[in-house]
């Protein structure tokens, strides 16, 4: 039988419950923040052609497109109470895609589609920022996601 120092032992154990708390916390904060963990979309030209998509009254689909030094469409409205599935890609250099208020910080790469899905329940405007410096006219780039208050009825 291998000898394990009671030192390295107690080693292990604080590491393994750390960990466990680390995972945990994970777990927890994605349920509370909501927040949808960006994922990688095959790419596909398509998504090069900013739009929203309305896929019913409360659910989007919005093809966000950055380039230098805007981001497309550059004024997005969706009624309070909206799901939207996000779709980035970047026409030229890597940009940075926060939305204020909201757990969302993405990055805008050329030649690949980073995907998140967001939760609008407050009216109000959440401005859209690049955060990563991409050419003089970086401090410039913004856009903004307007949610308006049209009153719909919660389930529960
Ligand atoms: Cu785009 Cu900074």
């Amino acid at each position: 039988m291998i000898k394990i120092d009671p030192s390295e032992k107690k080693v292990i154990v604080i590491t393994m419950a750390l960990m466990c708390v680390f995972v945990f916390s994970i777990l927890y904060a994605k349920d509370k923040y909501r927040s949808d963990v960006p994922e990688c979309v095959p790419y596909d030209a398509a998504y090069l052609q900013p739009k929203v998509d309305t896929i019913d009254k409360h659910t989007y689909r919005i093809f966000a497109v950055a380039s230098m030094w805007q981001f497309e469409p550059s004024s997005i409205s969706i009624p309070a109470g909206s799901e939207v599935d996000i779709f980035l890609s970047s026409k030229d250099v890597v940009h940075g895609f926060n939305i204020a208020k909201k757990n969302v910080n993405m990055m805008a790469v050329y030649g690949s589609i980073n995907k998140t899905t967001v939760r609008f329940e407050k009216p109000g405007v959440y401005t859209i920022t690049c955060h990563e410096y991409c050419g003089v006219g970086h401090q410039f780039m913004q856009g903004q996601i307007t949610v308006t208050n049209n009153s719909i009825t919660k389930a529960n």
